[in-house]
């Protein structure tokens, strides 16, 4: 048993990631057989990669997938740290998923994600649901065989969480949600610490897959048929920053887009690493969609200070000036915290002044959490929740009447979608996503799904647009 460690977590070493090759045992090939998994997965983006990871070690182990958890012979929960309110969902769910054991007791459970990372986690899980099969964290999807088998074996809860820096897996398989769309991981882990952040704790250092893993994903994934990439990390501006190799972000997203892959885009940016060179080549290259995901977290320089996010209202708002005037219709979207300790009404205003200005395409907001062992769940915070409620009501008022003016300016307009799927709204309709990330339901055959057209947008809702595809597709 290895449980994770706060102080552990928290270091930062010069030694260099190791890079592990993942490959099956054959010895545990067959320990699916007959058997059905159920994965619900929790958060980010991230997450939801490592899930397509886990999906495809599972079946290389012959399991199937069920959607339906009373079926399954397997039930894992991929967990999210990130807020307090997505602890409590998920423990809510290993309630319900106690209940199915004590009916059958032979089914196997299981915890992993940004959670498990966490030390009172661990302990929680160690006190009172040790009736868990397996436990491990973000560091050693790669294990879940080994785990598996063991807990199969020896009938006991294996928990298995490293708070080590972490290495590079390469070669994992992934089962992928969608057969257009693909995340393909850049980086891994944080070094920025922001003060109110778990994720440099549950995720380990920073650390850059070479430009090679990263090129040959993306070319495979285009030989496969994919349309569109997203070059995926928590901080993918510093991509290469861990390597000193004269590399960086630009460079990537430059030999990215000349594989010649109709769609290239990229979450999660800071403000901090955004370089002129990484505008300028989004703005070159048609196939790197305008559309930029830019955290704000807060307009308070006073805030952002004590945040730690090392840029000021001002500098933000220089950077997110050049990048509206040299990318031609981009699109930007923003991660905002309301109610940081110590925020004041100023402060606050100082947010929705941004806004005013930014009018952003969409913004994802957010009330302080605090999490346990970073910095800014130890600073003093006296304002009462229903002031912090208010505040984000407020701005969610504003984030949503900027995003339906942006919204408007499609109107008439003929865009670019990927269509997807079929459309949940009316199954007679597709649904797909513009290169500015707009949802579009779409009235189109078919058979074009999967292929990127011209759609004439004829209709604006609040959280998508209408419009029909144009003859000449
Ligand atoms: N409390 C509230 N929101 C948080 N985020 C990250 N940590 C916290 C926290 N402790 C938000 C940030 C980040 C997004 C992914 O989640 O806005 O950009
Ligand atoms: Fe968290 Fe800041 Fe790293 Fe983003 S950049 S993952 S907010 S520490």
């Amino acid at each position: 048993m290895q449980t994770p460690n706060l102080m552990e977590a928290k270091k930062r070493t010069k030694i260099e990631p190791k890079t592990i090759n993942y490959k099956l045992d054959n010895k545990y090939k067959d320990l699916g057989k007959n058997k059905k998994y159920y994965i619900k997965t929790y958060g980010c983006q991230m997450n939801e990669h490592d899930t397509e990871n886990i999906k495809a070690i599972l079946e290389q182990m012959a399991f199937q997938e069920t959607d339906n958890m009373e079926n399954a012979d397997l039930i894992l929960l991929n967990t999210c740290a990130i807020r307090e309110n997505a602890h409590n969902k998920v423990f809510g769910m290993v309630g319900r998923i106690k209940h199915l054991k004590e009916s059958k007791p032979n089914i196997i459970t299981g915890m992993c994600g940004c959670m498990v990372q966490e030390e009172v986690v661990a302990n929680e899980i160690l006190n009172k649901y040790k009736w868990l099969d397996i436990v491990f964290g973000t560091h050693n999807i790669n294990e879940l065989p080994k785990l598996l088998e063991k807990s199969l074996k020896e009938k006991k809860l294996e928990l298995e969480v490293y708070s080590i820096e972490g290495d590079i897996i390469e070669n994992m398989p992934a089962k992928r949600d969608s057969k257009y769309k693909a995340w393909v991981n850049i980086m891994y882990g944080c070094d920025k610490f922001c003060t109110y952040c778990i994720v440099p704790y549950t995720r380990g250092k920073q650390r850059s897959r070479t430009k090679e893993n990263i090129l040959k994903e993306v070319n495979e994934l285009k030989t496969n048929g994919y349309k569109e990439v997203t070059l995926l990390g928590q901080n993918v501006n510093a991509y290469g920053k861990d390597f000193n190799a004269n590399y960086d972000m630009s460079d990537l997203l430059e030999e990215t887009a000349k594989t010649g892959i109709e769609r290239v885009r990229f979450v999660t940016s800071h403000p901090w690493d955004f370089t002129d060179k990484m505008i300028e080549v989004i703005a070159k290259y048609p196939n790197i969609m305008p559309y930029i995901h830019l955290p704000l977290q807060s307009g308070s320089d006073r805030i952002l200070k004590l945040m730690g996010r090392r840029y000021t209202k001002e500098s933000y708002l220089k950077l997110f000036n050049k990048i509206k005037e040299t990318i031609p219709n981009v699109s930007i979207t923003t991660d905002i915290i309301v109610g940081f300790p110590g925020e004041t009404e100023k402060d606050f205003n100082e947010t929705l002044d941004v806004v005013n200005t930014c009018k952003y395409d969409s913004a994802f907001t957010f009330i302080f959490s605090p999490r346990e062992g970073t910095p800014a769940a130890r600073m003093e915070d006296n304002t009462p929740k229903e002031i912090k409620e208010q505040r984000l009501y407020q701005l969610n008022d504003l984030v949503n009447k900027y995003a339906k003016e942006a919204n408007q300016r499609y109107l008439n307009k003929t865009v670019p979608v990927l269509l997807e799927n079929i459309s949940e709204k009316d199954e007679n309709m597709l649904m797909g996503y513009t290169d500015t990330m707009k949802l579009v339901n779409v009235k189109a055959p078919k058979d074009k799904i999967g292929q990127i057209v011209k759609v004439k947008i004829t209709d604006i809702k609040t959280w998508s647009l209408d419009g029909e595809i144009i003859s000449e597709n």
